[in-house]
């Protein structure tokens, strides 16, 4: 859908393509008979293939595709998490990401130092942290374990702090990978409340969703991947049938 509007691209995704290596595990005697012939034992594969598109500032846009469509990939390369093989990213503002579990936490940190790792990488100074840190820890409803390792934290318990932490660093672009689903009903429907008021403040928000309910209700527009490729880029009822149809 091209909506006929004065708002500023903040994410332009200009033709990105991105190449995995993939190892195939030998048994020890193929690697030893191929010893000095490893490489073929590596086989080239493309998460992404040839990507573009760009998003206006205050949009909500899904990223659908089945397992494996390199959704998560798209979200850190855009993000800036990792680097396109070819192709580039151009970003305008802050961006926080809420990505996988487990991507952005140190697990032998306690939570109270991966508030403030990861506020430091979204470019908050150490006064700034301090200032937020209570609302932060209250959003998370996790205080009693601020100051346990996050490794010994649940799913859940996880994704509550890393979500109130993206939240809280006054982000102009949230990127959500589809974790939430791991927070309780309560909690979801408070990031769901969250994401409704950024929705309102003007914030731009890449969404994405195996949930086509929650696609069509949040989301301006939405983009689909199959197998590395984009397939689709229109409004959610449209992207719904092409993601069955990619399946
Ligand atoms: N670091 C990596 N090294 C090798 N292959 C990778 C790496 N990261 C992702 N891939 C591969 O890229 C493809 C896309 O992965 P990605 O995580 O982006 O999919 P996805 O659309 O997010 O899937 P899901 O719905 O299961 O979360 C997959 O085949 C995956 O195995
Ligand atoms: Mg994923």
């Amino acid at each position: 859908m091209t909506t006929v509007t004065d708002a500023p691209v903040v994410i332009a995704v200009d033709d990105v393509s991105k190449r995995f290596v993939i190892r195939k595990e030998k048994s020890l005697k193929e690697r030893i008979v191929n010893f000095r012939r490893s490489s073929q034992h590596k086989a080239d594969f493309w998460a992404l293939d040839h990507v573009g598109f760009e998003i206006v500032s205050g949009t909500t846009i899904g990223l659908l595709g089945a397992n494996g469509s390199g959704k998560s990939t798209l979200l850190k390369v855009i993000g800036g998490i990792i680097r396109p093989s070819s192709g580039q990213v151009l970003r305008r503002g802050r961006v926080a990401a809420l990505l996988e579990l487990g991507a952005g936490f140190h697990p032998d940190l306690t939570g109270r130092e991966n508030v403030f790792l990861n506020a430091a990488i979204l470019g908050l100074s150490r006064d700034e942290t301090e200032a937020k840190f209570d609302e932060i820890v209250e959003f998370s409803e996790i205080s009693e374990f601020i100051d346990s390792q996050v490794k010994f934290y649940s799913s859940g318990m996880y994704v509550r702090l890393a979500f109130a932490i993206a939240v809280h660093v006054d982000p102009d672009i949230l990127l959500v990978d589809e974790v939430l689903a791991v927070g309780d009903e309560q909690f979801q429907k408070k990031c769901m409340d969250k994401i409704a008021e950024f929705q309102r403040d003007g914030r731009t928000i890449v969404f994405v969703s195996h949930s086509a309910d929650q696609v069509e209700s949040l989301c301006d527009r939405a983009v689909v991947l199959s197998h590395g490729k984009l397939v689709y880029d229109g409004d959610t009822g449209g992207a719904i049938e092409a993601l069955r149809a990619s399946f």
